[in-house]
């Protein structure tokens, strides 16, 4: 079985299969997506999995927490020795830097943990054995992933570092801040860890800088953003929380996100006000286009069917709109439910 595999929120398996099929058919691949509704993860079949992989990149796919190529699929496994068959599976592929076992993070795939973790210390000394894996975790060669289905059926594939999530499942491990005004104060934590390295980070989020948080209300977004140094004026008829407020550095306007424009241009914007998804990408490319901004950082509420074609046509507008050369990362975050983020900056 040839092709890709990605992971991703569970009940979102038909939106990131849309995204994989017209990914790949605007990269001329011939196949077709495989996934089951709340299971967590989209295969997409196709021939030349390596060539598709190539083309279709893990920063592009905005459903996709992980992807990874596909090589085989075990049915039938005896409980009792799960590493023969898999073993000859894997020889003839050439040496791995590291291996990660893991499930859906999905109602059925969760209980699988256990197995996954239990299956590594299994599986590791055989490959090393074997000389199929390095005897240190050597980032320069492929990643070897096992992926448990049911105890008895698993895939395989591998992933390039340089292509795809450094974290176990796609999954960034992120403490909730104990005194955090909101929950949503780890989506823009979340945000400014994935879509920026250490270097981009300290060289566009300094202290002393000034930011719009838009629809700011309790807090969450605007307090992240003090952590970091910077100046908020925070956009909500909403009250804030006081421990927000107690930082001294977020002036909290009552006002209307989609009216409200700042008094001086600013390096930050951010947005998670609850609206269409039309309407807020049109309104952010306004600022981009006025200068407002030079990085912004929003989220986009899909609670529509079609969330790839909704993504796609926001996207694609608030581009256009904006007028301006731009560098765009999007993607359904860990801790985003029903929605994505977006990370815009000016080249
Ligand atoms: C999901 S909450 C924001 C949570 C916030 N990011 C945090 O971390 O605490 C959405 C907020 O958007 C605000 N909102 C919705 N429409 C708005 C508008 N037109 N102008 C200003 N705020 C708006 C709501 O009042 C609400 O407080």
């Amino acid at each position: 079985m040839n092709g890709l595999l990605c992971y991703c929120r569970q009940g979102f398996e038909p939106d990131l299969a849309a995204e994989l099929s017209e990914r790949a058919a605007n990269a001329g691949f011939h196949g077709y997506a495989k996934t089951e509704r709340n299971s967590g993860y989209v295969t997409y079949v196709c021939e030349d999995a390596a060539a598709l992989s190539r083309s279709v990149r893990y920063h592009d796919i905005v459903f996709a927490r992980q992807k990874l190529e596909l090589f085989a699929e075990l049915k039938d496994l005896n409980p009792t020795d799960r590493v023969t068959p898999m073993l000859e599976l894997i020889a003839g592929r050439g040496r791995f830097g590291d291996i990660l076992v893991e499930h859906p993070d999905s109602d059925e795939g969760k209980p699988l943990s256990g197995l996954a973790r239990a299956f590594t210390n299994a599986l590791r000394p055989a490959l090393r054995k074997r000389g199929l894996l390095s005897d240190k975790e050597d980032a320069r060669l492929p990643r070897l992933h096992v992926f448990f289905l049911a105890g008895t059926h698993a895939l395989l594939a591998s992933s390039d570092p340089k292509d795809s999530s450094p974290f176990p499942l796609g999954v960034p491990r992120l403490r909730a801040q104990a005194n955090a005004p909101s929950r949503s104060a780890l989506k823009l934590d979340e945000a400014l860890m994935i879509f920026m390295s250490d270097e981009e980070r300290a060289k566009i989020l300094k202290p002393g800088m000034h930011a719009a948080d838009l629809g700011a209300a309790p807090g969450g977004w605007s307090w992240i953003l003090t952590k970091h140094g910077l100046h908020v004026s925070s956009i909500d008829n909403g009250p804030m929380s006081e421990t927000a407020m107690a930082t001294g550095l977020i002036n909290h306007i009552r006002a209307d996100g989609f009216q409200w424009q700042p008094p001086r241009k600013l390096e930050w914007m951010v947005c998670d006000m609850v609206e269409s998804p039309r309407k807020v990408a049109h309104r952010m490319a306004e600022w981009f286009a006025n200068g407002w901004c030079k990085h912004a950082i929003f989220n986009l509420k899909l609670p529509m069917k079609k969330r790839w074609e909704e993504t796609r046509l926001c996207l694609d507008e608030f581009e256009q709109q904006s007028g301006k050369a731009l560098h765009m990362h999007a993607k359904q975050l860990y801790h985003d439910r029903e929605e994505i983020t977006v990370f815009a900056t000016v080249i």
